[in-house]
């Protein structure tokens, strides 16, 4: 029992210099773990129901690396975003993101001669990376290993399993392009 009030206490205060630090963002109802690994940059957004969860031990066992997620400034998500990272997720400044998103960067062991495939050890990915300027239409999924290039737009629905390039529109599950930007004709093609 005092264990467990030790540890409720120590994420309490993690609690509590997470929302020092990030004064100037705006958090309704939103669950945060592992928050001393989380930054957030100025005026940023994060809408009711979402979850920042970093996990720097599994199954008791310490990670071997210490998971971080990175947030820009001017990051608006609107509600129910889920980003759980055991390694690194880093979004960058102005990243719009819909309703219902989930951002991930590990997966559970899949040995199946196992229990349950919880008692595998978490697999990690290299992270996620979604650069300057990307908007992450409704219900999208990102997988670990991913790069989002800048101003790159992701369909509603979509499953995000590979790179995709700057100013380009992916769809689809798994997605891929559909449209890119032309600077010379000033529209999606
Ligand atoms: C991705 C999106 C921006 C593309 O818009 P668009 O450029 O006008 O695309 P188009 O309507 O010209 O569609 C081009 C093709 O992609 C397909 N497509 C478009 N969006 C798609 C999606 N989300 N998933 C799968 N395919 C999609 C279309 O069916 C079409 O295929 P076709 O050529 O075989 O008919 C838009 O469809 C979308 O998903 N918007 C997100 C909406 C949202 O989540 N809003 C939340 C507000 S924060």
């Amino acid at each position: 029992m005092f264990v467990n009030i030790k540890k409720k206490l120590k994420n309490e205060i993690e609690n509590l210099i997470f929302h020092y630090r990030c004064h100037n963002v705006i958090l309704d109802n939103v669950e945060i773990r592992g928050a001393k690994y989380i930054y957030c940059g100025k005026n940023s957004v994060i809408g009711s129901g979402s979850r920042l969860l970093c996990w720097d031990s599994y199954n008791g066992e310490k990670l071997e690396v210490k998971p971080r997620i990175l947030i820009g400034k001017n990051f608006h998500a609107t509600r129910n975003l889920s980003i759980q990272c055991a390694r690194c997720i880093q979004i960058g400044d102005n990243v719009l993101v819909a309703s219902n998103v989930l951002i991930i960067d590990y997966n559970h062991g899949m040995n199946p001669n196992t229990i349950s495939y919880l008692d595998n050890p978490l697999e990690l990915s290299c992270g996620v990376k979604i650069e300057d300027g990307v908007w992450i239409g409704e219900s999208v999924i990102v997988l670990g290993g991913v790069t989002i290039g800048i101003k790159s737009i992701i369909g509603a629905g979509s499953v995000v399993t590979h790179n995709v390039p700057a100013y380009s529109i992916a769809a689809g599950n798994p997605a891929k392009v559909i449209k890119q930007y032309d600077f010379s004709r000033k529209e999606w093609i």
